[in-house]
């Protein structure tokens, strides 16, 4: 597996994670950004994976310069290899001792016009990003997240997997299936509790889309009216460890009006 991992130092956050250790994979899109920042603030050491080690390093430097002395660590790894990602399960708790999270950030769209123009190549393409990596970091996760006694598995969907529109067949059916998946983790959480609360949490953040100040900065005028920005996203994100997990394990959390 081909890893490059570079390191800060410690001080300290502003309470809610502290001494929570957090991973973050495909961290190094706008969303990446802001939750890498979201959670460093908020105390944790934040463990963030990508295939692009290029912009995941820009990521991790900007969490790490913005909230000074946070620990962020960048890991190139490739989360359609389910034995890499094993590895950085592996390799993070014996460094850091634990695991309380995985936010899964890993995402692309494709799409058509119309339903009869749908590409079932794009079906392929968003099976790797939007199930394959899911399917890899829950299996690679679940134990290191129950020994956490308080972790949380996060999916970040979209309005369209229970609301599909005509050219999105292929990019719904793939969140649809995604969230399933998590649900199924949430459920195994649940039966891992047996009659106790369950020991970690799955769970499903829902967007209709996503804006950030990049895209604001391209379209001044535009109004992103039913998009949620990162920043909210990652401040929802950061919540969910301020509920039991008895109360966020198997929800859809929606940060959009449900459809
Ligand atoms: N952007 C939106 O409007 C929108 C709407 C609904 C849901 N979402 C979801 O929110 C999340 C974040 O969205 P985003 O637009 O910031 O994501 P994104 O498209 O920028 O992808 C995030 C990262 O995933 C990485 N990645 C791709 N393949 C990988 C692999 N095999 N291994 C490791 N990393 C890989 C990419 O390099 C990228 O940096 C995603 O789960 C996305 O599906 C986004």
């Amino acid at each position: 597996m081909t890893s490059t991992r570079t390191d800060g130092g410690t001080t300290g956050g502003d309470g809610g994670l502290d001494g929570a250790v957090v991973a973050v994979a495909g961290a190094a899109g706008p969303a990446g950004q802001a939750a890498l920042l979201r959670l460093a603030e908020a105390g944790a050491t934040v463990v963030a994976a990508d295939a692009d080690a290029e912009r995941l390093a820009q990521a991790v430097d900007a969490a790490r310069f913005a909230h000074g002395g946070a620990t962020v660590t960048g890991d190139t790894v490739d989360l359609l290899d389910l034995a890499a990602t094993r590895e950085w399960v592996a390799r993070t708790e014996k460094e850091f001792g634990r695991i309380d999270g995985l936010v899964h950030l890993v995402g692309d769209w494709r799409g058509s016009a119309h339903f009869a123009e749908t590409d079932l190549g794009d079906w392929d393409v968003l099976h790797n990003l939007l199930i394959r990596t899911v399917q890899h970091t829950s299996l690679a996760f679940q134990g290191a997240l129950e020994r956490s006694g308080n972790g949380r598995f996060l999916l970040i969907s979209a309005a369209g997997a229970s609301n599909p529109t005509a050219g999105n067949a292929a990019y719904s059916a793939s969140k649809a299936a995604a969230e399933a998946w998590t649900l199924a983790l949430a459920d195994a959480f649940r039966k891992t509790g047996g009659e106790s609360p369950p020991p970690a949490a799955a769970a499903i953040l829902v967007v209709k889309a996503l804006v950030n100040d990049q895209m604001r900065k391209e379209r001044p005028n535009a109004k992103f009216k039913t998009f949620t920005d990162v920043r909210d996203l990652a401040d929802a994100i950061a919540g969910t460890w301020n509920q039991p997990t008895e109360e966020v394990n198997g929800q859809r959390l929606w940060l959009t009006p449900q459809p």
